[in-house]
């Protein structure tokens, strides 16, 4: 019998630039990683696809170096996350049709606005948690049947982009409920699939793998499994959870009222409730937690550090190759007081998901002077994703939500500059962490929750993330001085949209 300290549990999360992988022992404490990149392919504008065998091969890759760290420790488990929506369709022999549609993948307008004809936009909200809208699993189903009725015909199966992997590693298929509530054809409080929503899009209920809850062991690795991936055969294999649900179990969100907040090149707001709470005007998205009989409401802000990017890249041609830059910048704008000197900007750089869920949506900065220079620019930048932040806070307050305890997480809760302005512009203390991993170690949590590795999820937090650090607190006048401007800068979209002034091309 080998101790605690020399068992484990393995990771992954299929992301959308690069499978990442975690081994996680029973002190909480990430005993290997590993990483390998695959590309994304755009044949036409606003396609996204990739090859799910290019996930498969990176699966495999990172799985054998996590092998080779981890020699000797007992694998006590295996937690599958990845990329919400994607669609991998696959035929009766279980070969891929064609490449996967993403998340990111906006050709299915036509299909989102067919679902809404046959079910009407309030219906498929108050089932699902959503509203239909392009990244979706039954949109792309549906796109397919429309231009591509070949491949649609050869269908046998639609699997998430994590899901192709369990098949590949198990020969089950099988989901989570937070996954699954990203193909929007879950009943999101029964946690299974609505007939409703089958019947009148004409999906037959067998192409869908079948719903359980992310601690639980729903399959082992067979032998082909073990073959091809190094892995014990026989290895339990639990649901785990779609990536935003496994990043908020990464980060010790598993409680109603937590909350964290990420800003890596998007950002998202999310809220772990212990009810279904969906927002009826749909800017919010409402899917099932990886925590049994939990929810959460989330908030996608699509240009958050993506917007810092853009600036530093194309306005002010340059890269941060030696990481000092955003530093600099940050202690520049840091001098200017709060409100840029009377500078506002809308970040919608990539149009915007919450909460106007608007793809033609567009930046701007409003209110530039001559007594402006590029600080202002940045300053106003950096408050308008932080405006975009607490118009997500601002919407689930209204639906009766609050974080009690708010974490930061990503890349841009790295600088203190920028934590002390959100944290003044959400008007709550702030918990930042370090945690990178994110999905794959909430992945890994869920595997050891699921093989008794940790007696529950307080147990998991308690143990991966011990030290609550020090909470960055909201400034009063700080606090003041946004209220202000946020009602102005929430004025600019309708403004702006009403107008007919966000210009196509
Ligand atoms: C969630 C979403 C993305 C993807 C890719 O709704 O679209 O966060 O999961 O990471």
């Amino acid at each position: 019998m080998t101790s605690d300290r020399d068992a484990v549990t393995i990771g992954l999360d299929v992301g959308t630039s690069a499978l990442k992988a975690v081994a996680l022992d029973a002190s909480g404490r990430i005993r290997a990683r590993a990483g390998a990149s695959y590309p994304l392919s755009t044949p036409k504008p606003g396609w996204s696809e990739q090859r799910p065998e290019d996930w498969w091969r990176a699966a495999r890759e990172c799985l054998a170096r996590i092998l080779a760290q981890t020699e000797g420790a007992e694998i006590l488990g295996l937690g599958l996350s990845g990329q919400m929506h994607g669609s991998v369709f696959l035929d009766a022999d279980g070969a891929v049709i064609r490449p996967a549609l993403l998340w990111n993948d906006a050709r299915t307008g036509a299909q989102c606005a067919e679902i809404e004809r046959r079910l009407g936009r309030a219906r498929v909200l108050e089932i699902t948690g959503n509203r239909p809208s392009a990244g979706f699993q039954a949109p792309k189903i549906l796109w397919l049947a429309e231009r591509e009725p070949e491949a649609h015909a050869r269908i046998a199966q639609v699997l998430l982009p994590k899901d192709f992997l369990r098949l590949r590693l198990t020969g089950t298929a099988a989901t989570d409920a937070a996954d699954a509530s990203g193909t929007l054809l879950l009943d999101i409080r029964a946690r299974d699939y609505s007939p409703e929503m089958l019947e009148a899009l004409e999906i037959p209920r067998s192409w869908l793998p079948t719903v359980r809850e992310g601690p639980e062991i729903v399959a082992r690795i067979d032998a082909a499994g073990a073959a091809a991936s190094g892995l014990p055969e026989g290895l339990p294999v639990v649901a785990g959870g779609g990536d935003n649900a496994c990043a908020a179990i990464g980060a010790g969100i598993t409680a109603a009222g937590d909350g964290v907040c990420s800003i890596g090149t998007s950002g998202t707001l999310f809220i772990h409730a212990d009810r279904a709470v969906t927002d009826p005007e749909g800017g919010l998205n409402a899917f099932c937690a990886a925590v049994p009989g939990g929810w959460h409401l989330m908030g996608v802000v699509l240009s958050a550090g993506g917007a810092l990017a853009w600036f530093t890249e194309k306005v002010l041609a340059a890269s941060d190759a030696d990481g000092a830059l955003f530093d600099r910048l940050f202690e520049e704008i840091a001098a200017l007081p709060a409100g840029a000197e009377g500078l506002l900007f809308l970040p919608y750089l990539a149009g915007e998901r919450s909460p106007h869920m608007d793809p033609d949506a567009r930046g701007a900065w409003v209110g530039l002077s001559l007594a402006h220079d590029r600080r202002h620019l940045l300053r106003a930048l950096i408050e308008g994703v932080g405006f975009a932040f607490a118009d997500c806070l601002s919407r689930m307050r209204g639906l009766g939500l609050e974080p009690h305890r708010l974490v930061l997480a990503g890349g841009g809760a790295q600088n203190p500059h920028w934590r002390r302005i959100l944290a003044a512009q959400l008007d709550r203390p702030l918990l930042p962490t370090t945690a990178e991993e994110g999905p794959a170690l909430g992945a890994a949590m869920l595997a050891g929750i699921g093989t008794g590795m940790f007696s529950d999820f307080g147990d998991a937090v308690a143990r991966v993330l011990p030290a609550a650090g020090t909470e960055v607190c909201p400034e009063a006048d700080a606090v003041a001085a946004y209220r202000e401007l946020f009602a102005r800068y929430r004025k600019l979209y309708p403004a702006l949209a009403g107008a007919g002034l966000f210009a196509k091309g």
